[in-house]
């Protein structure tokens, strides 16, 4: 069974989503990990409830990101996390993540890549006017969002206000990302 870790930074809606197909038996992974950088954000508690091992830090509390990815790595290998799915992490991972998980970080962003790139991608697109919107799920690199595309899914906006489209958002991720985490695990268990 391959074992996964998710890195969330907030609410933790896709967490849960994950968390469910797993039970569900729709996703054949192990949730061995939960990684917050906010220690007051509500993933942390929807964790603990679940009985998910979890490593919350406060990034303040290092000298340096190097030095909280260094952190994060030995708890990924005392885990044994074969593959990390960053779900609303709003951190860059460094290269110490990156050279330990060569193309086994994903990653997924709430605008159709390259378009919208960074915080508040939703907004951003709404703002511009833009008539299609989506999510795409894509390997991480050291750029922002910047990896390859696994898979993206887009809807028509048109007449939807900001709160419509963010809705339709999320309800996209949370079935787009554990498909998609399904699809890549049965690729490298084949
Ligand atoms: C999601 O919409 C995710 O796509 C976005 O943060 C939200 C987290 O929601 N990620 C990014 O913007 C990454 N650049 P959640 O905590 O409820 O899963």
């Amino acid at each position: 069974m391959i074992k996964i870790a998710v890195f969330a930074s907030g609410t933790g809606t896709n967490f849960d989503a994950i968390l469910e197909n797993i039970n569900a038996g729709k996703l054949s992974a192990k949730l061995a990990l939960m990684v917050c950088d906010k220690p007051m954000a509500l993933v942390v508690e929807k964790a603990k409830k679940a009985n998910i091992p979890s490593f919350v830090f406060d990034p303040k509390d290092y000298p340096s990101k190097a030095a909280y990815d260094q952190a994060i790595l030995e708890q990924c290998h005392q885990h044994e996390v074969d593959l990390i799915i960053l779900a609303g992490y709003m951190r860059i991972v460094s290269s110490v993540l990156l050279q330990a998980y060569p193309h086994r970080i994903i990653n997924i962003h709430p605008s159709l890549l390259p378009a919208f790139k960074g915080k508040d991608a939703i907004k951003q697109a709404y703002d511009y006017g833009v008539k299609v919107m989506g999510v795409s799920v894509h390997y991480v690199n050291e750029d922002l969002d910047g990896g390859d595309i696994i898979a993206q899914k887009a809807f028509n906006c048109e007449g939807m206000n900001l709160d419509e489209a963010e809705k339709n958002i999320h309800a996209i991720e949370h079935q787009l990302y554990p498909q998609t985490i399904q699809k890549i695990i049965e690729e490298l268990t084949i």
